[in-house]
């Protein structure tokens, strides 16, 4: 996948760091193990990890707490992630072949499995994050982080917005509704993960909030990319195939303002979100970390 190289270096760092998270069984239930770990380790972005990592970093996280406290965290937005789109590909939802560059879950072990692998991360995800230790200074932090990850995951949060992005399918769809189910399909999972890096820091609530805003306006211009990518974007780039939307009659931000506007809105988000997180302090990986989300404005994976 065409990512930056100190981007695809961090990636594949987060990928052996969250490894030690997934099931590895011999036993009667091993082909659910083995797709759980086929679903997550594979060629993800880990955009989601990387955003609690780097916010974690740029408000002054500490380095020593990273394997115990920030690690889980990963492991569980990742693994919450990966089942989000395990089930978004099912003949059910979205019904695609082809994720991450290999065959989609379902396709692979079946369609059973690809529900049970999907219910399994979900699962793993909240016994990954509750592996999480802190000291004196830092425990206090685990259950808002906890709570955020929860609150953002379900029904108010992802699985809210693909409810609704399902319910929608053929039929027209306002404005408000697309936004509606943006923010919540897309944008709840970023918004998880810079706030619970932020929320790990040990940021006051304040912080927390704006990372919380900042996370929004990134996950709505990284989904309106996402469907500019699904006209537009190179299935080997991208590895998975594009037309998806147009196949089950999606409205989407580029069927409903077209192309050119889509494009602005992605850049302007993405200027927005950069203003906001400027207020804050960073250092380098506050760099890194306003790097990230402008590349992500005119990503072309
Ligand atoms: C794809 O997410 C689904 C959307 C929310 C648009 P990513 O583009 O982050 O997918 P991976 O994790 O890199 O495969
Ligand atoms: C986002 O929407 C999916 C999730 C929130 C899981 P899409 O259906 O557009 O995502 P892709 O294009 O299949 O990755
Ligand atoms: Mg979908
Ligand atoms: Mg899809
Ligand atoms: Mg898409």
């Amino acid at each position: 996948m065409a990512m930056r190289s100190e981007f695809a270096a961090l990636a594949e760092e987060i990928t052996e760091r969250i490894r030690r998270f997934l099931p590895i069984t011999d036993d009667y239930n091993s082909e659910l193990a083995d797709a759980m770990s086929y679903s997550v380790m594979n060629g993800g972005k880990r955009i989601r990890p990387m955003l609690i990592l780097l916010t974690y970093r740029a408000l002054g996280g500490r380095m020593v707490d990273e394997r115990t406290l920030v690690d889980p965290f990963m492991a569980a937005i990742e693994m919450i992630h990966s089942y989000s789109l395990v089930h978004d590909d099912l003949p059910a939802m979205d019904n695609d072949r082809f994720r991450r560059g290999k065959l989609t879950t379902h396709a692979k072990y079946g369609h059973a499995m690809g529900v049970l692998a999907g219910d399994g991360l979900l699962n793993a995800a909240f016994e990954a994050a509750l592996t999480a230790e802190g000291d004196e200074t830092t425990k206090d932090r685990i259950i808002p982080a906890l709570r955020v990850l929860a609150a953002k995951s379900g029904a108010y949060g992802m699985v809210g917005g693909q409810a609704v992005d399902v319910a929608k399918t053929g039929c027209p769809m306002t404005a408000y509704e697309l936004d509606f189910v943006y923010r919540l399909k897309t944008g709840a999972l970023l918004e998880a993960s810079m706030q619970i890096g932020a929320i790990l820091a040990g940021a006051d609530d304040a912080v927390v909030k704006a990372m919380g805003e900042v996370a929004a306006k990134v996950g709505f211009a990284f989904q309106v990319r996402d469907d500019i990518l699904d006209v537009s974007g190179a299935p080997e780039e991208l590895g998975k195939p594009v037309g998806s939307d147009e196949k089950n009659n999606k409205t989407t931000y580029v069927t409903l303002y077209g192309m050119r506007e889509a494009i602005e809105t992605a850049e302007r988000l993405s200027e927005e979100a950069l203003e906001i997180l400027a207020r804050y302090p960073g250092g380098e990986s506050g760099g890194m970390l306003a790097e990230l989300i402008s590349s992500l404005a005119n990503r072309t994976a």
